[in-house]
């Protein structure tokens, strides 16, 4: 047995993490975020509630000491480290191909001559203490010098965050083929662990599911580029642990839109090694001489104030850091959507009469969905023709938008700009522009193909038509739509080196298009959507405002998956919007369709063609309680307090960093049906969170009444709905002293 595992068993180390406090949740100052120690040399990345140690052996190699909560590692004697080292001696922080395999490779490359073993070797460091975000930089080199691999880490400390991506530099005269290159390795104390993540399907995104690692591995990954049956954010925390707000967890997200994978494995000493990044099935990058290649980021994890305190860190960060900058400070608009309206029947004039309805009950941003380009009757024909289609729109769009500007409403529009359809001007000009495989009929899906977007003629031809759309047409929002997924992946006419490259090309140029018309067009808004919540990531959230989170508009059905969503991204970025649709058939109240859709950024779908006043007036009359409350939902810190999943209710409460006013959220799905379970078994309070417990409340909308922050937390609310499919809000605002 080594020393380290010898320190674990003995239960010290169990000790050591139990009795040690540590610092509260968010808005800690560090001094010193990172620090380097020597004899022997290590770094400690410190956060208020964690910290990681890397420390370099005396053969070179940089070995991971600890990962999460470390109560005092910083201030350990050189000999303790010593002894620890001596015991990660395998725990190599990059692990590669070559040397035994105890770990996933975080890297794997071919060299011209085929040999594949590599040794990584600590040359140098770099710590950027005082940059806007600190950064350690790690410079570690191949034995012989054919290889430089830089591993960055940048920690936010007050998040408890630490973004972590490597580069990779080919130092050799030849070719260097890189198979595989993850972002980061990491390792977790030995413990037995479950795994929480994101799964789902077309129109049921973002179902939590909880599975426990046992030995072996575990592997999420996608092959493809739309994900709605994965998510690419994992949460870890000890088998047995359940509390919502309390816990050790180890949680991180992906920063790739494309082919990523996440794996959990436990070694064979019981520890547990995450790997995350870019997928390596299907795909291969080559390095010429002195070309080099950055991963994406992965962005990793540690509190102990369970899955909430997880989720609002990784709100913070997302919506301070990884948000377009434009959109970081910026409250959401209402939007009105005509797809589940109108589908594919678009006209001017009947755009402008749903302009009317919708500028009545509060709207201030119309949305024209799919139909309105040439062709585009159904969904057999037009994409690829980004022109607008000359028999519905016989004076182009600027009228329509004029009329619309005038009612004080901006106008946005949607595209699918990655897709075409064989039937198309596009597709009879360029079918090679189409991914297929030569010989084969291509395979479509929605009657689409999918462009070729790692080829740059693809991407120069998308950005020059975007650019003409926006440029001509007073446009200030656009729906970046993806329907179907990649399938024939081939690439007739390139290099076999530039057709394994395809999938990472193919996100780089999506990137530099969202960031070319970032740069075009800065007040514009942008929504990424792939028939639903098909491609919600960090990287995605960095170029758009925000996501349309399922095709499934059906209240209680959003209600998980609003649920689910929430784990990992925050209310601001989630666009729910109320519609006439009814999965369930469970006839849902329009009030109800609106309360849910409220959580998150407020749209409407509904046919307004069919509304008569009463319904004009429940929605005027929410838009104006959903604009009182909007700067709580779409930036304050969120509390889960009811989950669905363990009950037939659930409850949110949204509240402002500074604890002075907060929203609840409380919806019944189904009442307990009689008889079938016991009477006492739901709560009539929802015990609240986040608040002063010092603090007097004043309620307001479904509720009246002042109670302190403490009674609040403790004996908590009344549950207010009754009923099946009801809903109550209600609005806490600190009573002045
Ligand atoms: C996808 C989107 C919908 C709508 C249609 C239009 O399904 O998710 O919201 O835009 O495409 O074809």
């Amino acid at each position: 047995m080594s020393d380290f595992t010898s320190f674990l068993r003995s239960g010290v180390f169990l000790l050591l993490a139990v009795q040690t406090q540590f610092s509260p949740a968010l808005g800690q100052p560090i001094d010193q975020p990172i620090t380097v120690g020597s004899n022997p040399l290590r770094f400690t990345l410190q956060t208020a509630s964690s910290a990681t140690v890397l420390a370099v052996t005396d053969d070179g190699s940089l070995v991971t000491i600890r990962e999460g909560a470390a109560p005092g590692y910083r201030n350990q004697t050189s000999e303790w480290m010593t002894r620890q080292i001596s015991a990660g001696r395998n725990r190599l922080t990059a692990p590669v191909m070559g040397g035994f395999p105890m770990l996933s490779a975080q890297l794997e490359t071919r060299f011209h001559d085929g040999t594949r073993g590599i040794r990584l070797r600590y040359r140098s460091h770099e710590v950027l203490n005082a940059s806007e975000v600190p950064e350690l930089r790690i410079s570690l080199e191949e034995e012989q010098g054919s290889l430089g691999v830089t591993l960055h880490f940048r920690v936010y400390p007050e998040w408890d965050l630490v973004e972590r991506w490597a580069r990779i530099e080919n130092r050799s005269e030849r070719t260097v083929v890189i198979e595989k290159a993850a972002s980061s390795s990491l390792v977790l104390p030995r413990d037995e662990y479950d795994l929480v993540h994101l799964t789902g399907r077309w129109g049921q995104e973002f179902n939590v599911e909880r599975t426990a690692l046992t030995g072996g591995s575990k592997v999420l990954e996608v092959r493809g580029m739309r994900f709605h049956h994965l998510s690419p954010w994992y949460l870890v925390r000890p088998s047995g642990d359940d509390d919502e707000e309390a816990g050790r967890v180890w949680f991180g997200a992906l920063a790739w839109s494309g082919n990523w994978k996440l794996e959990f494995e436990k070694t064979p000493e019981g520890e547990l090694q995450i790997v995350g990044g870019i997928n390596s099935w299907d795909t291969e990058w080559t390095l010429g001489a002195g070309q080099s290649f950055e991963t994406p980021v992965l962005v990793t994890g540690f509190c102990e104030q369970g899955p909430g305190g997880a989720s609002r860190r990784m709100h913070h960060f997302i919506r301070r850091h990884i948000l377009p900058i434009k959109a970081r400070g910026e409250i959401r608009p209402v939007l009105y959507n005509s797809w589940y309206a109108t589908t594919f029947g678009v006209s001017e004039e009947q755009q402008v009469a749903l302009a009317r309805t919708a500028k009545q009950i509060g709207v201030e941003l119309f949305v024209m969905d799919d139909g309105w380009f040439k062709g585009r009757k159904d969904d057999h024909a037009g994409l690829g023709d980004w022109t607008p289609d000359e028999e519905k729109f016989p004076r182009g769009l600027n009228p329509m938008i004029s009329a619309i500007n005038e009612m004080e409403m901006d106008f946005g529009l949607w595209v699918e700009p990655e897709m075409v359809n064989p039937d198309s001007d596009l597709y009879r000009a360029h079918p090679d522009w189409a991914l297929q495989t030569p010989g084969l009929k291509p395979l479509e899906s929605r009657n689409q193909l999918v462009l070729n977007f790692a080829r740059d003629e693809v991407r120069d031809y998308t950005a020059t038509w975007l650019n003409k759309l926006l440029s001509e047409n007073s446009i200030k929002f656009v729906k970046w739509d993806f329907n179907r997924d990649l399938a024939e992946v081939d690439w007739t006419g390139a290099s076999p080196e530039t057709a394994r490259e395809l999938r990472i090309r193919y996100v780089k140029n999506l990137y530099s298009v969202y960031q070319g018309l970032r740069k075009d067009f800065p007040s514009l808004l942008l929504e990424g959507c792939a028939g639903g919540g098909g491609r919600v990531d960090l990287g995605t959230l960095s170029y758009v405002d925000q996501v349309w989170t399922s095709d499934n508009t059906n209240p209680s059905d959003r209600i998980f998956i609003q649920y689910g969503f929430s784990q990992a991204y925050p209310a601001n970025t989630m666009v729910s919007w109320t519609t006439d649709d009814d999965w369930r058939n469970a006839r849902p109240s329009l009030e109800y369709r609106f309360r849910v859709a409220m959580a998150g950024v407020l749209g409407i779908g509904n046919d307004l063609r069919d509304w008569g006043e009463e319904e004009i007036e429940i929605a005027k009359r929410e838009v104006a309680r959903y604009k009182e409350i909007r700067h709580l939902v779409q930036w304050g810190d969120l509390y889960r307090l009811v989950s669905p999943i363990e009950s037939d209710r659930s409850a949110l409460i949204y509240v402002a960093e500074d604890r002075s006013d907060a929203v609840v959220f409380m919806y019944n799905l189904q009442d307990p049906l009689l008889g079938t379970r016991s009477a006492t078994r739901e709560s009539t309070q929802v015990i609240l969170r986040g608040l002063d417990p010092d603090a007097d409340y004043r309620f307001s909308l479904d509720s009246e009444g002042v109670y302190s922050g403490a009674t609040l937390m403790t004996n908590g609310l009344d549950w207010l709905p009754r009923g099946d499919y009801q809903a109550r809000m209600v609005r806490l605002e600190r009573v002045a002293e």
